[in-house]
C-alpha cells in the first residue's frame, strides 16, 4: 500500500514528485472516453521509468502465440490492444537545455485528476541541470463530447530570468508495446503531411491492416499574445514535429494549446482517414481549448447526475467509489457495439485489453443501473455478434454442437493460451447466460430476448448438454476437467459452481423457450427452424438438469467446491504467514493447487448469482466455511464476499472487504497498479455498495432495497436508473429515503414491504422499525 494519493472527495491528487512511483501514477491518473485513452505520461520527454500508453479502443494486434509446449486447440494468436501514436508529446527546451524531469531538481510537483470533468493537471517547478528555473503547468483531457479529440494546454514560465524557450509538438507513431513478443514493432507508416501549425500522421498495423490517422493543430501564446512565427518542421519515418522558438521574459508564461484528432479504419475507409482527422481537428480548433473544456464539463456532469454515489463521514471511501465510477465511465460508453471492457481499460497493457467473463459477471450491473438500458444491451449484443465464432471455438475443442465463448477475446476468437484456462475455465459461458437473464429481468426488454438472447442461450445450453457425461458411478451427470472461478484449482471434476450454473442455464433456456412458444409461436417457429431445433433436445436438457451431480458433504450440509475438496488440509488463510502472501508470488503452482486456499469467490459466486434460490442459513453456512479459506488474490474477490457479508449481517466483515476493493488501485494494495488499474473490479466496488450495503435488486419488475449503513459512515446516497426512471436512495443513521425523480409511479420493496412510489414523491423508512415514516 503506497498511501501517497491524498484523500479528497472529487480529486485524485499526488503531491510531490515520486519518480519511483511514476508508472503507478501513470495508471492511476489515466484518462479515457470509451473511444480512446491515455496513461498519465508526461508531455515532455522523460528518461525515467515510464510505460508509454496511448490506446484506441478496438485497435489491437494479433501477436503470435509463442509457447514451448503447444497444445492442440490453442489459438494461433494472442490479441492485444496496442500502444498507438503518441499524440501528447511536446519537447521543451529552455536556453537550449531539454526539459526532462528525470534530470531536474523538481519542487512543488502536483498532479491532479479531477473526477468531475476528467481533466488531468500537473504543476511543478523545475531547476534544469544548468540552473535555469521554470514553472510548468499542464492540463489535458480526452473529450467525452467529441470522442476523437484530445486536448492539452502546456505552459512554461521562466522564473529566474528571461529565457529562450522552444516548444516542439509532435506526433510519434514509432511506438511499441512492452508486452510485445521479442520486442516486435506493430506499426508502419502510411502517410505524413505537414504545413505550419498542422501535421498529420497515418500509420497502420503490419497485421490486420488497421489504419490510424492522427492530426494535430496548435497555437502558441507568449504572455497572452499569439506567437505568429513560422515553425521549423521536422519529420522522419512515423514522426512529424514542428518547433517554435519564443523569447520569454522572466515571469511571462509561454502557452501552447495542442489539439489532436485520432481516427481509425475501424470507423472510416482508409482512404478517407486523413481528411476526416483534418476536418475533426479543424472543427476542434475553431471551438478552441476553452470551449472544448466547457463541453467536457457538461458531458461529465450528465454522467455524474445519473451515477454519482455520495458517502458522508469517510473521505477515503468516497474517493474510492467516485474513482471507480469515473474509471468505468471513461472505459466504456456503449457507443460502439464492437467494443467491450478490458480488465485494465485504457490504463495499461496487462490482459491485452481483451474481454473476459468480468464483463458479464461484474460490469453489467453497473451499466444497467447507471445508464440507459441501450448501453448494457450493447454489451450483450457484442456476444450475440460473436456467436458463430463461439460455435467455431466449441468445434475446435471437439464439441459438435453449441457455443463456447472464449475466455479472452478481442473479436470473438479465443486469444488466450493456458490450457487450464482456455480449455477448462468454461464457466464463462454461464456468466453470459446469467447476464442475459439479469438484463432481461432488470429492463424487461423482451424484444432483445426474442431477437438475440434466446439464440445465445440455446447455443450455450447445447454446449453444456454435450460437455456433461453421465457417470454410472455417481448416477448423475458430471462435468469433468474444469477450472472454476477459483483459478487456484485446475482440472477438477464437478466444480459445484460450474455444474450448478450449467443446470441453471438449461432450466432458464427451457423457461424462455416455453414462454416464447406460448406468447409468439410463429417467432419460435422461425427461430427453431433456423437453428435446427430438435424437440428431443429439450427432453435431454431436462434430464441433465434434474440429474446433475453436485459434490456435497451431507454431514456439514456443504456444497463442495469440487470433488474431493475435503481431502485437502483445511487451514484458515489467517494462519498464512504474511510474508508468503500473495501466494501466487511466493508459492509454487503445485503447492497452490494442493492447498485449500481459494483465490476468489467460487461456490459463493453461485450463491450470489442465484441468491434468490438459497436461504440465509445456506448462505451463512457456506460463507462461514469458504471465506476463511479465501486469500482474495483476484481483485474480483472481495466485492462478492462483501455483498454476501452484508446480506448475512456481518457488517464489519462487509466493510473490511469493501475497503479492500474500493481503494485497490489508489493505494496499490496488490503492488501491481503500475501494470494498469483493475477496471472490472471497480464495477465490483460499485456492486459492493449498491447491491451490498444498499441491498439493491430487481425482483418481478420491482426495485427491492435492503439497506444497511456501515457504522463509520454518516450516510450514503446512490442513484439507480430503473426502466428509464431515476431513483435516489439515501441511507442515514435514522432512516432511508427513496425519491422517484420520474413522473410515473414505480413499484418498490423496502425491507420486504411493498410500496408504490408516485412520480416525484419521496418515501422515508425508519431504520429502527423498517416501516414507513409518516
Ligand atoms: C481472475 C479471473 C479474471 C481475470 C481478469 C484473473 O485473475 O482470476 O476471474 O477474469 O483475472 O480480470
Amino acid at each position: 500500500m503506497k498511501g501517497y494519493i491524498k484523500h479528497d472527495e472529487w480529486r485524485i491528487s499526488e503531491e510531490g514528485f515520486h519518480p519511483d512511483l511514476q508508472e503507478v501514477s501513470e495508471s492511476v491518473f489515466s484518462i479515457g472516453n470509451g473511444y480512446m485513452g491515455q496513461r498519465a505520461n508526461f508531455e515532455e520527454r522523460y528518461s525515467g521509468q515510464s510505460l508509454q500508453g496511448s490506446y484506441f479502443a478496438g485497435v489491437y494486434y494479433p501477436d503470435k502465440t509463442r509457447v514451448g509446449w503447444w497444445k492442440n486447440g490453442y489459438p494461433a494468436t494472442f490479441a492485444k490492444v496496442i500502444n498507438s501514436t503518441n499524440w501528447i508529446g511536446i519537447d521543451v527546451t529552455v536556453n537550449g537545455t531539454a526539459l526532462d524531469l528525470a534530470t531536474c531538481h523538481v519542487r512543488e510537483f502536483r498532479r491532479v485528476l479531477d473526477l468531475r470533468d476528467g481533466v488531468l493537471t500537473r504543476t511543478l517547478i523545475a531547476t534544469l541541470p544548468d540552473g535555469i528555473k521554470i514553472a510548468v503547468e499542464t492540463r489535458r483531457f480526452v473529450s467525452m463530447a467529441r470522442p476523437q479529440i484530445g486536448a492539452l494546454r502546456y505552459r512554461v514560465t521562466p522564473l529566474a530570468g528571461d529565457a529562450t524557450i522552444t516548444l516542439t509538438p509532435y506526433l510519434d507513431g514509432d511506438v511499441s508495446n512492452r508486452n510485445s513478443n521479442h520486442g516486435e514493432k506493430f506499426w508502419d507508416e502510411v502517410e505524413r503531411f505537414q504545413q505550419p501549425h498542422y501535421a498529420l500522421l497515418t500509420v497502420k498495423t503490419n497485421q490486420l491492416d488497421v489504419h490510424v490517422a492522427t492530426a494535430m493543430t496548435y497555437q502558441i501564446a507568449s504572455d497572452h499574445q499569439l506567437v505568429d512565427t513560422a515553425p521549423t518542421m521536422a519529420e522522419r519515418d512515423k514522426y512529424v514535429a514542428q518547433t517554435v522558438t519564443v523569447k520569454a521574459c522572466k515571469g511571462a508564461a509561454v502557452t501552447i494549446d495542442k489539439l489532436v484528432a485520432g481516427v481509425t479504419s475501424r470507423d472510416h475507409a482508409p482512404g478517407t482517414l486523413a481528411m476526416t482527422a483534418h476536418d475533426l481537428v479543424c472543427a476542434a480548433n475553431a471551438a478552441g481549448f476553452d470551449e472544448l473544456l466547457a463541453e467536457q464539463r457538461a458531458a461529465w456532469a450528465a454522467k455524474w447526475r445519473d451515477g454519482d454515489i455520495v458517502i458522508e463521514g469517510d473521505t477515503a471511501a468516497q474517493q474510492g467509489i467516485r474513482y471507480a465510477i469515473f474509471q468505468l465511465n471513461q472505459t466504456y460508453t456503449g457507443q460502439d457495439e464492437r467494443l467491450n471492457i478490458g480488465p485494465k481499460g485504457f490504463t495499461g497493457e496487462k490482459y491485452g485489453g481483451g474481454t473476459y467473463w468480468d464483463t458479464e459477471a461484474y460490469c453489467l450491473p453497473f451499466y444497467l443501473a447507471t445508464a440507459p438500458s441501450a448501453i448494457a444491451r450493447q454489451l450483450l449484443l457484442y456476444r450475440y455478434r460473436h456467436l458463430q465464432k463461439a460455435k467455431d471455438n466449441a468445434r475446435q475443442l471437439g464439441i459438435s454442437r453449441g457455443a463456447l465463448y472464449p475466455m479472452v477475446t478481442m473479436n470473438g476468437e479465443e486469444c488466450h493460451n493456458e490450457w487450464e484456462i482456455t480449455f477448462e475455465e468454461i464457466h464463462r459461458n454461464a456468466a453470459i447466460a446469467y447476464a442475459i437473464y439479469k438484463y432481461v429481468n432488470d429492463t424487461g426488454d423482451q424484444e432483445y430476448l426474442d431477437d438475440y438472447g434466446l439464440e445465445v442461450l440455446i447455443e450455450l445450453s447445447r454446449f453444456w448438454a454435450e460437455r456433461v457425461n453421465y457417470s454410472e458411478a455417481k448416477k448423475g451427470f458430471v462435468i469433468l476437467g474444469v477450472t472454476g472461478p477459483n483459478e487456484y484449482e485446475n482440472n477438477v471434476n464437478n466444480n459445484w459452481y460450474t455444474n450448478r450454473m450449467a443446470a441453471w442455464t438449461l432450466d432458464y433456456t427451457l423457461r424462455v423457450i416455453a414462454e416464447l412458444q406460448a406468447r409468439a409461436p410463429e417467432r419460435w417457429s422461425a427461430l427453431s427452424t433456423r437453428i435446427l431445433w430438435d424437440e428431443r433436445e429439450a427432453e435431454r436438457w431436462r434430464q441433465i438438469s434434474a440429474g446433475m451431480y453436485y459434490p456435497i458433504d451431507e454431514e456439514r450440509r456443504l456444497f463442495l467446491q469440487q470433488d474431493g475438496f475435503l481431502d485437502k488440509e483445511i487451514i484458515p488463510a489467517s494462519q498464512l504467514p504474511p510474508e508468503e502472501l500473495p501466494l501466487h508470488q511466493h508459492w509454487s503452482w503445485d503447492r497452490i493447487l494442493r492447498s485449500c486456499f481459494i483465490k476468489q469467490a467460487d461456490v459463493l459466486q453461485g450463491l450470489f448469482f442465484l441468491g434468490d434460490q438459497y436461504d440465509l442459513d445456506t448462505k451463512r453456512r457456506h460463507f462461514d466455511f469458504y471465506e476463511p479459506l479465501t486469500v482474495h488474490e483476484s481483485s474480483l474477490s472481495p466485492c462478492v464476499h462483501s455483498i454476501l457479508a452484508c446480506e448475512l449481517g456481518y457488517g464489519d466483515k462487509a466493510y473490511e472487504l469493501y475497503l479492500r476493493t474500493a481503494r485497490l488501485d489508489l493505494d496499490d494494495y496488490n503492488n501491481d497498479t503500475k501494470d494498469g488499474c483493475h477496471i472490472t473490479s471497480m464495477a465490483g466496488t460499485w456492486m459492493a455498495l449498491v447491491y451490498g450495503f444498499g441491498g439493491y435488486r430487481v425482483r418481478s419488475g420491482r426495485v427491492c432495497l435492503n439497506p444497511s449503513l456501515p457504522t463509520r459512515w454518516q450516510s450514503y446516497a446512490f442513484k439507480v436508473l430503473f426502466r428509464g426512471a431515476r431513483l435516489c436512495v439515501t441511507v442515514r443513521k435514522n432512516g432511508v429515503s427513496i425519491s422517484n425523480e420520474a413522473e410515473r409511479e414505480i413499484p418498490i420493496c423496502v425491507y420486504d414491504r411493498n410500496y408504490t412510489l408516485a412520480g416525484g414523491s419521496v418515501l422515508t423508512i425508519d431504520l429502527e422499525t423498517g416501516k414507513e415514516r409518516t
